[in-house]
């Protein structure tokens, strides 16, 4: 399915996990690829999976300055920007009262930050194609999963950014939602492991009994709202979770 066909789309956290899924599946749709991302050997192994249509930025996305430069490299290297993917988010699970400044700063940086500072420095670009958004919420954040403080307060402000961000650039022609995923990452392994019994009990409650496939799953749920089909959309939580949570 081409249904990305001319899009030019940055997405943070590219290089692995959802966001390298969402890389290699929005190519395959046609559409031009800038992956930001610390892992430059996962970074490297994409470009060269398709050199023609990716790009790759080393970097941390809490940083302002990278923002503005793969902003920079997009209009460079593939003539403008049409679409923006938050995903990338860095975060510590522990138990509230255990949480330091450090692990609060590291949520707050990489998640709400660096969210806010991609959609600054590409919204001069966006304004101009008239471009979407998508940004990473998570049902940890709606449902107030244990161990998850500063993620989960990230997740939801991120939602309220989002929302604002809906209503003020609406009448740019900038449309701005949020996709809350569920899929089997190295991320997700590494949490497994810390705590096997959340991991089961989210298995056993999903009515699918599954995490999903990072490209055959979640990220088609993210094409679709970068493309002309959702053009009646903005300011929503999409959940890409195979119906573990039903937002009313
Ligand atoms: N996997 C899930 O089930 C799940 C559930 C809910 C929400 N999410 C959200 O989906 C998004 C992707 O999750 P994932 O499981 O693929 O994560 P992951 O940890 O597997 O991958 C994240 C990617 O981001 C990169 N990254 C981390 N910090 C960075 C930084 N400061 N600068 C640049 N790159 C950085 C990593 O190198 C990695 O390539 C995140 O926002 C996460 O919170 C995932």
């Amino acid at each position: 399915m081409k249904n990305l066909e001319g899009k030019v789309i940055i997405v943070t956290g590219g290089a692995a996990g959802i966001g390298g899924a969402m890389t290699t599946e929005f190519t395959e749709r046609g559409a031009s690829v800038v992956a930001v991302d610390l892992n430059e050997e996962a970074g490297k192994e994409k470009v060269a999976s398709n050199p023609e249509k990716i790009a790759f930025l080393k970097g941390d996305i809490s940083k302002e300055s990278i923002a503005k430069e793969a902003v920079e490299l997009a209009v460079s290297k593939f003539g403008k920007l049409t679409s923006l993917v938050n995903n990338a988010h860095a975060s510590r699970q522990k138990p509230l009262l255990e949480l330091t400044e450090e692990d609060w700063a590291l949520s707050m940086d990489t998640g709400l930050k660096g969210t806010l500072n991609f959609m600054k420095a590409a919204y001069p670009e966006l304004k101009k194609t008239k471009g979407s958004i998508v940004n990473f919420g998570s049902g940890a954040g709606l449902l107030g999963q244990k161990n998850q403080g500063s993620y989960a307060a990230t997740k939801e402000a991120i939602r309220g950014l989002s929302r604002v961000a809906a209503n003020e650039w609406a009448e740019d022609g900038i449309r701005v939602n949020v996709v809350c995923p569920l899929a089997f990452t190295d991320g997700v392994k590494q949490w497994k492991e810390n705590f096997p019994e959340q991991y089961e009990e989210i298995i056993s409650k999903n009515p699918m009994h599954r995490f999903g496939d990072p490209q055959k799953d979640v990220a088609p749920i993210i094409a679709f709202l970068l493309g002309e089909d959702s053009q009646y959309m903005t300011g929503q939580t999409l959940m890409a979770d195979g119906g573990d949570i039903k937002l009313r």
